[in-house]
C-alpha cells in the first residue's frame, strides 16, 4: 500500500528553526519527525511513501540519500506551486500512480495511531474516505468533525468559529483514501480537502470516521513541538528515547533536567537546562540557563532564556537575560 505524506507547508508558527531546516526534518528527540511518522506506516503495512513536496524540496534529497526512511521507499512529488492539502495529495498520487486505497496523512503529527485499524474499519465500512479523528480541549485551531453512532462524517468544519459546533472531535490528520477522492480533485488547481472535499464527500455520505485516545499531538507549534520532544524521553509515551544524542559534548559539571541535546551540540560548564530542547549543531557557553526553550544557534556565558527559540544562524550576547522571544524575529510568530 502507498501513503502520501504532506510535507509542503512552511513551518511559519516554528520559525525561526524552520528557516533552515523543514518541519518534517526537525529531530523530535533525536529523530527526525519524519522518521518517526514513516516508521509509523511501516508498521502497518505501508511500503512506499509518497513525499507531497513544494517548498524547499533539496534537504529532503539529502536527508534521505537512499531513498529510504525508516526502511520504506521513498517516492519525491515536486509540486510546481503549492496545491493546497487535497491539490498536494492529488497532485503526488498521480506523480506516483496511486490507483487503489491509500493512506495520506499531514506530515506535522505524531501519534500512536494503528494505521492498520484505520484501515480495516474504513474497508468494514465500504467508505470512500475515513479521517481519524482524536479529542481536544479546544478544537478552534483544527477541523472539527461530527459523527453518527456508526461512524459516518455528519458534519465537517475547518477552523470553526467560536460556537459553530459543539463538537471536541478534531481532524488527527490521517486519513484511508480510494483512488476515486483523487478524481474529485481537478489537478492544477489549490483545493483544500478539509474545506472543499470533505464536506463534499460528507454530503454523499461518503465519508467515515474513526476516534481513538491514545497519543496525539500536532507538532507545528513552539510549545507542541517542545512537548512532543520531551514526551518522547519522560515515559509519557510507550517509546522512551535517549535525551542526550550521539557526539554531544556536556560539561560534566551542567545539569540536564527534562531536557532533550541533540547530536553533536556542545553545552558549557555549569549549564541549568530544564525542560528545554538544545538542537543539534547548537552551542552553548559556561553558565547558561534555559527553561522551555528550544535553541539551534550560539548562546554565549551567562544567558537566562525562558520561553525562547534561537535559530541556526542567532548568536545570543552573553549576559542576555530574555523571555519570550525568538531570534531573529521573525514577527508573526507567537509562541
Ligand atoms: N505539499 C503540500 N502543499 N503540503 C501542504 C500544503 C501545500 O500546498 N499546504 C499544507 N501542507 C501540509 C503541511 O505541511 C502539513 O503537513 C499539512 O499539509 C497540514 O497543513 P497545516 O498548515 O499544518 O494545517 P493545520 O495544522 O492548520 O490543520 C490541519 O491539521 C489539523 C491536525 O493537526 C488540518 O488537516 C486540520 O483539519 C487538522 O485538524
Ligand atoms: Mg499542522
Amino acid at each position: 500500500m502507498h501513503a502520501v505524506v504532506l510535507v509542503g507547508g512552511f513551518g511559519t508558527r516554528l520559525r525561526p528553526l524552520t528557516y533552515s531546516i523543514p518541519k518534517p526534518l526537525l529531530p523530535i528527540a533525536n529523530v527526525r519527525q519524519l522518521e518517526h511518522l514513516v516508521a509509523g506506516l511501516g508498521r502497518a503495512g505501508v511500503s512506499r511513501v509518497v513525499l507531497a513536496l513544494g517548498f524547499k524540496p533539496e534537504p529532503f534529497f539529502e536527508a534521505f540519500p537512499e531513498g529510504l526512511c525508516a526502511g520504506v521507499d521513498l517516492h519525491y512529488a515536486v509540486e510546481p506551486e503549492p496545491l493546497d492539502t487535497a491539490g498536494a495529495i492529488a497532485f503526488a498520487a498521480r506523480d506516483a500512480g496511486i490507483d487503489s486505497t491509500f493512506v495520506a496523512m499531514n506530515g506535522d503529527i505524531l501519534c500512536d495511531l494503528d494505521v492498520a485499524s484505520l484501515v480495516a474499519f474504513h474497508r468494514e465500512r465500504g467508505a470512500e474516505g475515513t479521517i481519524h479523528l482524536t479529542p481536544v480541549d479546544d478544537p478552534s485551531q483544527y477541523g472539527v468533525v461530527e459523527t453518527d453512532a456508526d461512524g459516518w462524517v455528519r458534519r465537517f468544519v475547518e477552523k470553526p468559529a467560536p460556537g459553530e459546533t459543539e463538537s471536541r472531535v478534531i481532524n488527527a490528520g490521517t486519513y484511508v483514501l480510494e483512488a476515486s477522492v483523487v478524481e474529485r480533485i481537478d489537478p492544477g488547481r489549490k483545493v483544500s480537502i478539509e474545506r472543499e472535499i470533505f464536506p463534499a464527500m460528507v454530503a454523499d455520505g461518503h465519508l467515515a470516521a474513526m476516534a481513538t485516545e491514545d497519543y496525539w499531538i500536532d507538532t507545528g507549534r513552539a510549545e507542541t513541538y517542545l512537548r512532543a520532544n520531551l514526551d518522547l524521553i519522560d515515559g509519557s509515551r510507550r517509546l522512551i528515547l535517549s535525551s542526550v544524542g550521539p557526539q554531544a559534548h556536556v560539561a560534566a559539571t551542567a545539569s540536564l533536567v527534562h531536557t532533550v541535546v541533540g547530536e553533536n551540540a556542545v553545552i558549557g560548564a555549569g549549564c541549568v537546562l530544564v525542560d528545554s530542547v538544545v538542537l543539534p549543531g547548537a552551542r552553548l557557553g559556561d553558565g547558561v540557563r534555559l527553561e522551555r526553550s528550544l535553541v539551534m544557534g550560539t548562546v554565549g556565558d551567562g544567558c537566562d532564556l525562558t520561553e525562547c527559540v534561537i535559530g541556526a544562524d542567532a548568536v545570543v550576547s552573553a549576559g542576555t537575560v530574555a523571555k519570550g522571544v525568538r531570534i531573529p524575529d521573525p514577527a508573526r510568530s507567537s509562541w
